[in-house]
């Protein structure tokens, strides 16, 4: 569970050979997804399976910055029953299968939709017996085809009128109420681990959408009903963030289910000025630190990997630029500040500046100072100013869970390269590791930093990810940072 399993192992130092270092800025790139799982959350991205086998730039930037994939089209009802009782399922296989290859979980989206469903069924005339039958066949199909294989599926998706009444839908109107708690509970026999969500737009502030949504939330509960989250999109308008984000969130948490921030954009009216690129920054800012208050927050998954990506401008005509990367795949403003919101400091390149790579540089805080370490060379420092290893695990499942160990030096501290041993005294077994080189043999694990993440300056930090799986207990090791 999310920082429930944080331990801290405090670690000599015995890199002997520590050497100075200029900044912690040039120590460490840090992807998002390693800041984000730092800090006990995932962070995602809306993707698209043409263009992860097509686009370099787009698979570069979905693949390394990002643990969490949301395939945006592919797993909706019209791309994957388009005839009844007929499935295609390419694209949503393939982006499945680059989130494995990536080390990235996947959010099912979405089995229950007003919109994008295939012809047949919105004009298919059905009566409730029959409809209620093509409900149930489908999501069972669904979601057992991916069993296993999906994080979290947006079971429901977008319920009401923006008054909080229910919003017409084939499902509303022929079948009631009743098809929201029936659709969970087919989602959960298909895949009973796999948390349920209901997703919705503009309910990200107290108003009269987010109690109806809240209204129901409850009546599950009170039901039985297997629901696990709520979704909370997030598609803004700069400078238009609802100031009642967090407590709205934090009010769901308090029912007993998970929320995250679902489809994460801010779209501005074009051209883009460098105002209107930082007051976005600070609003991608604010979600994220919303998000981090409040402890049953999963995760944040921004919707479209690049501006050239973005659904926003066919949607609302003069409005664009919403993402974090620009239309050639620079990271924006608003990359920085999600970057240092969950904890990275990053170099101060702006997205205009001549560099081809999509990823900035970035290192956790607290930013490192370009003092010398006063025990640089001979011997470990005194505790107190030792690099120190914490050991984490943000997220557990039935039988997995995804890992971290944050390698930290403070001022007066750093190191050349890192190594990390510890042993599983309770049967874990290491299945994938990404920021570093990992083995396992029998219960003792042994982890060298990877060629680009061995220095750690003073005041810097580097994270070691990976998943395992786990029987019984999972209980924290010691870890030795040598
Ligand atoms: O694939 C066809 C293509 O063959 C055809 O030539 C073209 C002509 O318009 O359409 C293409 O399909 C489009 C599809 O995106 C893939 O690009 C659909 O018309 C278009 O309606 C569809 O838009 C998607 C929209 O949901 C409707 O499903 C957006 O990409 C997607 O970002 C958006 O995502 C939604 C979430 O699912 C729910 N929350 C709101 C969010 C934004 O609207």
């Amino acid at each position: 569970m999310r920082r429930a399993a944080l331990a801290t192992a405090v670690l000599a130092c015995t890199a002997l050979g520590a050497t100075l270092l200029p900044s912690a800025a040039q120590a460490a790139d840090t992807p998002l997804r390693d800041l984000a799982a730092a800090k006990g959350v995932y962070v995602g991205n809306a993707v698209a399976g043409g263009k992860l086998s097509g686009n370099a730039q787009y698979s570069g930037v979905a693949g390394t910055q990002f643990n969490s994939l949301t395939p945006e089209n592919a797993m909706k009802w019209g791309s994957v029953e388009p005839t009844r009782g007929s499935f295609n399922w390419a694209e949503a296989d393939q982006i499945v299968a680059f989130a494995q290859a990536h080390n990235q979980q996947v959010r099912g989206h979405t089995l229950v939709w007003h919109s994008q469903n295939p012809s047949w069924l919105t004009n298919g005339g059905f009566g409730a017996t029959e409809l209620r039958g093509i409900l149930q066949q489908h999501i069972a199909t669904e979601v057992g085809r991916y069993q296993g294989k999906i994080y979290a599926w947006d079971v429901l998706n977008e319920l009401f009128n923006e008054d909080g009444t229910y919003r017409s839908s084939p499902w509303y109107g022929t079948l009631g109420v009743g098809f929201v708690a029936d659709s969970l509970t087919w989602a959960h026999q298909a895949d009973p681990a796999a948390k349920l969500y209901i997703n919705d737009y503009n309910v990200e502030g107290l108003g009269a959408k987010s109690d109806a949504l809240y209204n129901l939330v409850r009546s599950l509960k009170a039901q039985g009903a297997p629901i696990d989250g709520v979704g909370f999109q997030a598609h803004f308008i700069l400078g238009q963030l609802p100031s009642t984000l967090q407590a709205n969130l934090q009010r769901f948490a308090d029912l007993g289910v998970d929320v995250a921030i679902t489809e994460l954009d801010v779209r501005m009216q074009t051209p883009a000025t460098d105002a209107k690129l930082a007051q976005q920054g600070s609003d991608y800012a604010t979600v994220v630190k919303a998000c981090l208050a409040v402890t049953r927050c999963r995760g944040i998954t921004a919707w479209d990997v690049s501006d050239a990506d973005s659904w926003v401008p066919s949607v609302f005509s003069g409005y664009g630029a919403a993402t974090l990367y620009d239309e050639g795949y620079q990271p924006k403003p608003a990359y920085r500040a999600v970057a240092t919101a969950l904890g990275g400091t990053v170099s101060p390149s702006p997205s205009t500046s001549a560099s081809t790579s999509p990823t900035p540089t970035t290192s956790p805080s607290p930013t490192a100072t370009a003092t010398a370490s006063p025990t640089a060379g001979t011997s470990s420092p005194p505790a107190g100013n030792r690099c120190t290893a914490a050991y984490s695990v943000p997220n557990q499942w039935n039988t997995g869970f995804s890992g971290s160990v944050t390698v930290s030096c403070p001022a007066g501290a750093s190191l050349s390269s890192w190594h990390l041993d510890w042993d599983f005294t309770a049967g874990q077994q290491l299945t994938q590791a990404w920021s570093g080189v990992c083995t396992q043999s029998g219960k003792h694990v042994s982890c060298a930093n990877a060629t680009w993440n061995g220095v750690v300056g003073a005041g810097g930090s580097v994270t070691l990810g990976f998943n395992g799986t786990w029987a019984g207990s999972n209980p924290a090791p010691v870890v030795t940072l040598s």
